[in-house]
């Protein structure tokens, strides 16, 4: 009787985890503004509106990002295609690593951890903060890793300057006191965080 009441009880705290994964829209992979014009407004702000983004406006900036586009291929380039990097995402109900395979936001803590992913004030008013984190058994060399963030980074700015969203990249971040914070797998570290959200309307 006890072990099925306690069966019973782990089903239902797995399910509950399990339910706080979020299953992201297909990405829509068409429309946007042409390149040219996309570069044209490509630009750092550093002034957000809380407003939250869309499980789609997420899905999307997420596969522009680092998605797959190709088999087993990503919408940034990697040294030797190392694709050592992982994209994780601090909104206010907590912090989530992106699936790219199934793309999906996998919960790894149900804590708003937007003000530690900067030293900039702005990081807690924006709905999003990104997180870009590398694997340096995969990648050793820290330089080609930068120049890998670059990528995915530049990925996110186009696609924020094609929807009309603010985002800024950013080096001022407290890195070892965020990788505790997130509890960050051993091996791995954080290169760049970029903030995202929707322009302050004056
Ligand atoms: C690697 C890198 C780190 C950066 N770190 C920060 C930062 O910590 N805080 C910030 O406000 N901007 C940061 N920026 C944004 C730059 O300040 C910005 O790109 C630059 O002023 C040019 O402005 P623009 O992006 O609008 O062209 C960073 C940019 C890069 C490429």
């Amino acid at each position: 009787m006890k072990t099925t009441t306690l069966c019973a009880g782990l089903l239902m705290v797995s399910a509950t985890v399990l339910a706080q994964n979020i299953q992201l829209p297909a990405p829509q992979k068409s429309g946007g503004k042409p390149l040219m014009e996309a570069l044209s407004q490509r630009q750092s702000a550093r002034e957000f509106d809380a407003k939250a983004l869309s499980e789609q406006t997420l899905s999307n900036l997420l596969w522009a990002a680092f998605g797959f586009n190709r088999d087993g291929k990503r919408t940034a380039p990697s040294a030797n295609n190392r694709q050592e990097f992982e994209v994780y995402a601090a909104l206010e109900k907590g912090l989530y690593l992106y699936n790219a395979k199934d793309n999906a936001l996998e919960l790894v803590k149900s804590e708003d951890l937007r003000a530690k992913t900067g030293r900039q004030g702005f990081t807690s008013v924006a709905p999003l903060n990104l997180i870009y984190a590398y694997d340096t058994k995969k990648m050793p060399d820290e330089k080609m890793a930068y120049a890998d963030c670059g990528f995915i980074s530049q990925n996110v700015y186009l696609y924020c300057a094609s929807e009309g969203l603010a985002t800024v990249v950013r080096g001022a971040v407290d890195k070892d006191g965020l990788a505790q914070a997130m509890g960050l797998k051993s091996g791995y570290a954080v290169a760049l965080a970029q903030t995202v959200g929707y322009p302050k309307t004056k």
